[in-house]
């Protein structure tokens, strides 16, 4: 379990704790901070020996870290545990009921009121009182339950936060992702919003909300471990960076065929195609800076209006969409609540649904219409960076397979852009061999305590996507601005000193881009500039520092000048000794509002 855990560390990761069924009872351990003082609490494992338990890593929502608060929630008795992911939202109604009855508290959890009411409702038959709970909790959750009665049971449950049941030899397991079971089975059943499961050593039953039994597909998950361990790199981010090349090529690679670009099994037809008069594209955080560099690609071949859109703000925006609206939902983990909640809030007014993902049977993908999977393989890290680059080719390849349905794209720009991209995996493994310029601007600039992206395009695009690198994991203030705003009030910024990462890939606004660098310059910025190889010289005049790509399709410019903002902001943080792949206060699938 302690094992398990670690490869869920970076889901959530201020306290930890377990619940195992040993000598006849319950025996809990919680500890505050990270899994290692866990481990330390429990000696590596060999403190508490036992064959059934429920362990967790928690990322605070209800009452600070503590090792109280920490899961699993035990009720008063002691017979039940629950872990869980979300959020009760009517905690606070229950947990007054329960009080009135005469239970006591001893945490700040929502999850506490849980394992309560779970035991409030039992008389022996524990799937009826959950069962019963189910229809009195209201909110997103994932739950492991353990009751000491049965302990040659598990249940669990999952309404709208992930859970997947793992089907081992002898052994069963239920987890919120696979990379903590995939060590003991590759067979894992996707549960779906509102089941619940009882697992016990020999079998697992899955039931609908009215506990009915339902029959299961089971899914057979194809990467190997390893790609989940650092594999000898210091960092997953570093890794997973490194890893880019490869992801983009498996993603683009087998689409593109005989000068075409293909999808398997793929049920938007041409006629559908060519009657969307709006694309959505709503997604949150990177992905969402995705959408953007979408944005401008989109719009420019297809010339069909795209809208970028925070799930979190589409989500209560009462946004205009119709059966004539495509509506690209944009996401690595599947999971994200708020883009969940877009997605369903895009459904019910009736858009089409197609979902660019990068965990397979996920729940995003699985309520999708349509799915694009990104293949980048499991991405630890907090901070995205190879399901950045994938999902961007996805896009990419997608508004290719448009134009040509729509015929909005002459075939030798078509066909030059297929090629194009079938070099970009090579042409990213260049940016990578040339990482140590980068290392060395992060040594001199690591220190300014605020940092301003500019760009126009997308270079503006990329630039929001620098910023977020940046500050996430190396805590520093930034910026990013469209370079034609400054002058309407960031200019009042700049300073002596200040540092500027000015972002001139753009061809055709790159003069504008010089001026824009020569306007911070005046101002005593320090510029550190990213180009193409063909503005090299021209730029090498102004800049203080200067990191080139190679010129490519403007188009697919993104994807070549994300890498040196990735190493950048990785390089940064390394010298300022963060915590690169857990930087506080994140998660890496948030899926609570
Ligand atoms: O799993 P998703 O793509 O839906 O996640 C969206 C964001 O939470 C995510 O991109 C976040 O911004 C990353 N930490 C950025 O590195």
């Amino acid at each position: 379990m302690l094992d398990g855990l670690t490869r869920l560390e970076y889901r959530g990761y201020d306290s930890a704790g377990v619940a195992i069924y040993s000598d006849g009872a319950l025996k809990v351990a919680k500890a505050k901070g990270r899994l290692q003082v866990l481990s330390d609490l429990l000696e590596a494992g060999a403190a508490i020996h036992g064959t059934v338990g429920i362990g967790h890593t928690r990322w605070a929502t209800h009452g600070a870290p503590s090792d109280i608060n920490s899961h699993p929630q035990v009720s008063r008795s002691g017979k039940i545990a629950v872990v869980h992911n979300g959020i009760i939202e009517n905690y606070s109604a229950l947990k007054q009921f329960l009080e009135s009855q005469g239970v006591p508290f001893t945490s700040e959890t929502d999850t506490e009121v849980v394992a309560q009411l779970i035991e409030y409702f039992y008389d022996g038959d524990l799937l009826q009182a959950v069962g019963r709970v189910l229809h009195r909790i209201e909110g997103a959750y994932a739950l492991g339950i353990l009751c000491s009665d049965t302990p040659d049971q598990l249940i669990a449950v999952r309404r709208d936060s992930p859970l997947i049941l793992g089907l081992g030899k002898g052994e069963n397991f239920l987890a919120s992702d696979v990379t903590a079971i995939i060590k003991h089975t590759r067979d894992v059943i996707y549960m779906d919003d509102g089941e619940l499961a009882v697992l016990t050593r020999d079998g697992v039953q899955c039931y609908n909300h009215f506990l009915q039994p339902v029959d299961k597909e089971i899914s057979h998950v194809d990467w190997e471990i390893d790609a989940a361990e650092k594999g000898g790199y210091e960092h997953f981010m570093f890794k997973e960076i490194m890893e880019q090349p490869e992801a983009v090529r498996r993603a683009i690679f087998p689409r593109i065929r005989d000068g075409e670009v293909v999808f398997e099994d793929f049920g938007l037809t041409d006629d559908y195609i060519r009657e969307i008069r709006k694309i959505y594209i709503v997604a949150c955080g990177s992905s969402y800076h995705v959408g953007m560099v979408g944005k401008y690609n989109l719009e420019r071949i297809l010339r069909i209006p795209v809208e970028v859109s925070l799930a979190s703000e589409f989500r209560y925006r009462e946004p205009i969409v119709d059966e004539r609206t495509l509506v690209l939902v944009i996401s690595q983990s599947g999971e994200t609540l708020d883009t969940m909640a877009a997605l369903r809030e895009a459904r019910r007014l009736g858009g089409k649904i197609l979902s660019i993902v990068n965990v397979v049977g996920s729940s995003i993908a699985r309520e999708s219409d349509e799915v694009l999977y990104t293949w980048a393989g499991p991405e630890i890290a907090v901070a995205t960076t190879k399901a950045y680059s994938t999902q961007l080719a996805v896009v990419d390849l997608l508004g290719l397979y448009f134009a040509r349905r729509l015929g909005t794209m002459e075939r030798a720009e078509y066909d030059q852009i297929l090629q194009e991209m079938l070099l970009l995996p090579a042409q990213m493994e260049q940016v990578l061999e040339r990482r140590e310029d980068i290392q060395y601007y992060a040594s001199q600039y690591f220190n300014h305590d605020s940092v301003f992206y500019i760009g126009r395009n997308l270079d503006y695009a990329l630039g929001l996507e620098g910023s977020l690198k940046l500050k996430e994991i190396s805590y520093i203030h930034s910026e990013a601005y469209a370079s034609g705003e400054l002058k309407h009030g960031t200019i009042s910024l700049i300073e002596d000193g200040t540092l500027v990462v000015a972002l001139a890939t753009y061809g055709r606004l790159f003069e504008k881009a010089m001026s824009n660098v020569v306007e911070v310059k005046s101002r005593g910025a320090d510029v550190l500039a990213l180009t193409t190889e063909s503005h090299r010289a021209e730029m090498a005049k102004l800049a203080n520092g200067l990191v080139t790509i190679p010129d490519t399709n403007p188009m697919l410019l993104p994807s070549l000048g994300v890498i040196p903002m990735q190493l950048y902001a990785y390089y940064v943080a390394l010298q300022r000794g963060c915590d690169i792949d857990k930087p506080r206060n994140l998660a890496k699938s948030v899926t609570v509002e």
